[in-house]
């Protein structure tokens, strides 16, 4: 099988923002996926270098066309490596091929006859470089750049779009998936309804200079969509190329609703007259809000990838804009949102998932995979794995990837529950059940193996350092082909682990409670106590000085020792909020047995360091003294509530 997947070819007039990027970064990861699955994949993206725009944009710099769109576009080129996107042709609408298929398209159509020349007079409008309909104005203004469009009257060639339009409308109609969501194939069938205009697809010199000239009158510029679009088409080598027999019939284009019209209606007209099959499918996604606001230059909200990077990483990044997004409608940025789902999603589910199961066979395998029991009917990860992955391939396939994530996080969800539920530190005590215990840290490391290849287009540099720490080479077959390694039981007993560091971070999140004072002669406590009018005995304290400790449930998610302390550990709880907090248990508990479980808190205490760690608040814990000394035994809840839940 063979894919050719696209992004829009990107306007040289603004600099690369996270519009760009996500646009691009799912084409990447549909392109990987597709690699995955044995697919022969072209992806493409590039930079659309010609019309108005750009002249104005170079003109108020004071440099040539050439200058400028040569150094805006090398900072596309550069942004995709940054951001571990790696297109197999980047092209621009300036190198010399693309000018020649062009003015031979323009003949071709010309000489059918599906070119006139003829006046025209209409609404322009210079941001959107196309005529305006009237009934695409909002208050006499452009909708997407509120600027009231430029009454023009000109000659023009034009192209025939109506001679194509019943063509397209079938289809579209007998084509379910051509254009997808169906919202916006709605969107184009209902603008298909009325009588299509055909094309103004020239500029008169005397405007502009800066395009590709008409083969067959040098007085005309084309007009930079007809240029634009005929890029899918140069990029593989249109006509002749090998490339172009092998891809054209797989042609996939990614988009974002801006530009919706031109690749759903210009763009098959063209072909058809061209006298081409039609591209596949047309995937078009929603727009990236900031903080809830559109991001502009002018509200100074723009976000920069290379920012991003900085401040998140390649991977975090990636993660977040496919998991966040529900493909075809609108998402918001904003650094809450990314954070949380950093330390939830990543550094507590699959970063511990990845650390205790890692930790778990060095420390009790040697490092080795051991064997699973075969009399052993243990199914549950590997059955919920066969379901996980059937939801994978049909939605990375139909690009909802926030679905195709959603599925891969149960499964590292239930295998985080099956170590609390398997408690592989209590089987390794007992030499009965030695090979259960193999079974279990078979299992795990199996779904570390599975999880590994499927994150592979999300987050490829994650997966190769998951790779690594299964004791795999980054091109095994094992993490790199789901055709042939999708199936359960891939890693085999006696490979041996390599140690890498923690996959993610957990990124620091503001505490923005007001916490009580710790220190007893707090002013405010002890003025609080005043107003006490029966004296209290020592150590009794009223109601109301109870009732500003806050007590909650918290679920431990991560859990560590701290350095050069054998009392301390460093635990990460939800509650609901994350927190550190620093608890004196290390002789009674191991980290891994911690982790997933629900204790009680102080939360209102004023944070303090112990050995140089931050701890805000305190866990509960029954102080049990006995023969061998004081012994602590955590306080829980008897069932499971939701962390945070107040203890009244
Ligand atoms: N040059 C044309 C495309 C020609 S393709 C033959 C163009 N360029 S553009 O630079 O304006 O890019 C538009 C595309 O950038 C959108 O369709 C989308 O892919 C991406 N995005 C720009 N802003 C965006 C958001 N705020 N959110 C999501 N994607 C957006 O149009």
């Amino acid at each position: 099988m063979t894919t050719y997947i696209t992004t829009p070819i990107y306007y040289v007039n603004a600099q690369p923002h996270l519009g760009h990027a996500y646009t691009t970064i799912v084409a990447d990861t549909y392109a990987r996926f597709k690699r995955l699955t044995g697919d022969s994949v072209r992806f493409q993206t590039g930079t659309d270098e010609h019309g108005d725009k750009i002249a104005e944009a170079a003109a108020s710099e004071g440099v040539s066309p050439k200058e400028y769109v040569d150094r805006i576009s090398g900072m596309f080129r550069e942004t995709w490596p940054q951001l571990d996107v790696e297109p197999d042709n980047f092209i621009r609408t300036t190198d010399p091929e693309h000018v020649t298929t062009v003015q031979n398209i323009l003949q071709q159509v010309y000489d059918k006859g599906d070119i006139y020349f003829d006046k025209y007079t209409g609404l322009y409008c210079t941001g959107c470089e196309r005529f305006l309909t009237e009934k695409e104005l909002v208050d006499g203004k452009c909708p997407d750049h509120q600027t009231v469009p430029e009454e023009i009257t000109e000659e023009n060639y034009f192209f025939k779009m109506s001679r194509y339009q019943k063509e397209l409308i079938d289809h579209i109609k007998t084509n379910s998936d051509f254009i997808t969501p169906q919202r916006y194939r709605n969107e184009v069938l209902s603008f298909l309804s009325e009588p299509l205009e055909d094309l103004c697809i020239s500029r008169p010199t005397s405007r502009l200079t800066w395009g590709i000239p008409l083969p067959f009158d040098k007085n005309f510029v084309t007009y930079v969509w007809f240029d634009a679009l005929i890029n899918y088409l140069t990029g593989i080598g249109y006509p002749h190329g090998d490339n172009f027999q092998k891809y054209w019939g797989a042609a996939e284009h990614v988009i974002a609703k801006d530009i919706l019209k031109p690749h759903a209606i210009y763009w098959p007209t063209m072909i058809l007259s061209i006298g081409l099959p039609l591209y596949q499918k047309l995937h078009v996604h929603g727009y990236w809000n900031v903080d809830e606001t559109k991001m502009s230059k002018s509200i100074g909200n723009v976000i920069r990838p290379a920012e991003l990077i900085d401040e998140y990483g390649v991977d975090s990044v990636r993660y977040f804009i496919l998991r966040e997004m529900s493909f075809g409608l609108d998402a918001s940025f904003s650094s809450d949102a990314i954070v949380t789902r950093m330390n939830s999603d990543l550094a507590n589910d699959i970063g511990n998932l990845y650390s205790r199961t890692t930790a778990m066979l060095v420390k009790y395998c040697d490092g080795v995979v051991p064997e699973a029991v075969a009399v052993d009917d243990d199914t549950v990860l590997c059955d919920l794995a066969a379901t996980v992955l059937q939801s994978y391939r049909e939605n990375m396939g139909s690009f909802q990837f926030h679905r195709a994530l959603q599925a891969v996080w149960e499964l590292i969800s239930q295998a985080n529950k099956y170590i609390v539920e398997n408690e592989p530190w209590a089987l390794v005590k007992d030499p009965a059940r030695q090979g259960r215990l193999g079974t279990v840290l078979y299992n795990l490391a199996e779904t570390l193996r599975l999880l590994t290849l499927l994150l592979q287009p999300v987050m490829p540099a994650t997966c190769t350092k998951m790779a690594r720490g299964l004791g795999l080479d980054q091109d095994s077959p094992l993490v790199t082909n789901l055709a042939d390694n999708g199936n359960w039981g891939g890693l085999v007993a006696g490979t041996r682990l390599e140690k890498v560091e923690a996959l993610f971070p957990r990124v620091a999140v503001k505490n923005k409670e007001q916490p009580v004072n710790r220190d007893k002669n707090h002013k405010k406590s002890s003025k609080a106590g005043k107003k006490q009018k029966v004296t209290l005995a020592e150590g009794v304290i009223g109601f109301d000085q109870f009732q500003k400790v806050q007590l909650r449930v918290a679920e431990i998610v991560a859990a560590e020792p701290v350095k050069k302390s054998d009392r301390l550990l460093k635990l990460t709880v939800k509650a609901p909020e994350e927190r550190t907090i620093v608890a004196g248990i290390a002789k009674f508990y191991r980290p891994e047995e911690l982790v997933g479980m629900q204790v009680l808190i102080v939360a209102n205490l004023q944070p303090i360091k112990l050995m140089g760690v931050g701890s805000q608040g305190m866990v509960l814990a029954a102080k049990v003294e006995g023969d061998e000394g004081t012994r602590l035994v955590l306080s829980t809840v008897s069932g499971s509530v939701p962390p945070g839940t107040p203890v009244a």
